[in-house]
């Protein structure tokens, strides 16, 4: 028999629901919160409104697209953490109640797990990667590397000591007028322009953790300074200013995987998280020189989604993995 779950994603400022059916994704619905935009961040309190509102439309509309009924459902499984507690407090709530009244199991699952795990979802038959793998997990709120023994091993073995590395794209947009999130827009505008009209400095962080705040201060110099000699210095340099952010992020990225295949022995990639969506960080990796078994997430499950969380509730599933009704959300959840 087919096993379908319906997966709540509500951690950050989108308010997701999925349907899967086995491993193959019947319907994923996403609502953004455009409200947060002209804040230039995300403001938590709105956020908590926003997924109250649009929880009931999002399950909804993804049970009427994927043509399922509640009582076909075989369980709920919805994001525990980590995320904004509000905002996490909804999406656990309305699993709560749905699992009672349908009277099937409940599923928590950690959104970073859920990020490097989507790359299992079915696509056509495409090859998927081998345990033990490299997880690389980027996104607007993380920047880990995690070995990953099995479905449900992971041990974190670097991560950011500050910004996260979508926050060096969403922060330094800002810098330049962009509005958040900035990282699709600046991916865009990199391709129009020269990587190397500017020198960012890279962080002197050994072994496999992150640092990106530096980053951020030496690009807003960098625009204060051009700014003092031509007042039109970002319009005319937007897209080198891009360009060569991105191209720094990549040499980042790039020296970190190197020093994590080092260390592990382990060449199996994969990366996840919204910042995995970047078009120049796909190129990159998936034209390495150096002997890496890479993968990406499909494209539209980069960003925050419930499939990914559909998609862990399915292999949580199997294994009878069911969580109690009275487990708290937790706001910081270790992978
Ligand atoms: O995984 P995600 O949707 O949310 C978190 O769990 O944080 O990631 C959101 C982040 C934002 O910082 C956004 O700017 C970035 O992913 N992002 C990108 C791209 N698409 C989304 N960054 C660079 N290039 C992109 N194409
Ligand atoms: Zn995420």
């Amino acid at each position: 028999m087919p096993v379908t779950i319906l997966g709540i994603e509500s951690s950050c400022d989108e308010t997701s629901a999925a349907i899967i059916r086995d491993n193959q994704i019947l319907s994923n619905i996403i609502a953004n919160q455009e409200v947060h935009k002209k804040y230039g961040g995300v403001v938590p309190e709105l956020a908590s409104r926003a997924h109250q509102k649009n929880i009931i439309p999002v399950v909804d509309l993804a049970l009427s697209k994927a043509n399922i009924e509640k009582n076909q459902l075989d369980a709920i499984a919805y994001t525990r953490g980590p995320g904004l507690l509000g905002s996490l407090l909804v999406g656990s709530s309305f699993a709560k109640s749905l699992s009672m009244s349908l009277e099937i199991p409940l599923i928590e699952v950690n959104h970073m797990q859920a990020h490097l795990l989507c790359h299992f979802i079915e696509n056509n038959g495409e090859k998927k990667t081998k345990f033990p793998f490299i997880g690389v997990n980027i996104s607007g709120g993380h920047t880990q590397i995690v070995l990953c023994h099995n479905y449900f091993e992971m041990e974190l073995i670097g991560e950011t000591l500050d910004d996260s590395i979508g926050e060096a794209f969403d922060k330094c947009g800002k810098i330049i007028g962009f509005e958040y999130p900035a990282g699709p827009q600046i991916d865009k505008k990199s391709k129009e322009g020269d990587s190397k009209r500017f020198a960012f400095s890279l962080p002197k962080v050994d072994g496999l953790n992150f640092s990106f705040s530096g980053l951020k201060t030496n690009f807003r110099r960098t625009v204060e300074d051009g700014l003092n000699k031509n007042k039109n210095f970002i319009k005319i340099e937007s897209n080198n200013l891009c360009a060569s952010l991105q191209s720094t992020i990549i040499k980042i990225l790039s020296q970190k995987v190197s020093n994590a295949v080092n260390i592990t022995g382990v060449n199996n990639i994969v990366f996840g998280g919204g910042v995995s969506a970047n078009s120049g960080i796909r190129d990159y990796f998936n034209n390495s020189k150096e002997k890496l078994n890479v993968f990406f997430s499909q494209n539209q499950y980069t960003t925050d989604n419930a499939a990914m969380i559909a998609m862990v509730g399915y292999l949580k599933f199997k294994e009878k993995k069911f969580s109690a009704l009275d487990l708290n959300s937790r706001a910081r959840y270790k992978i």
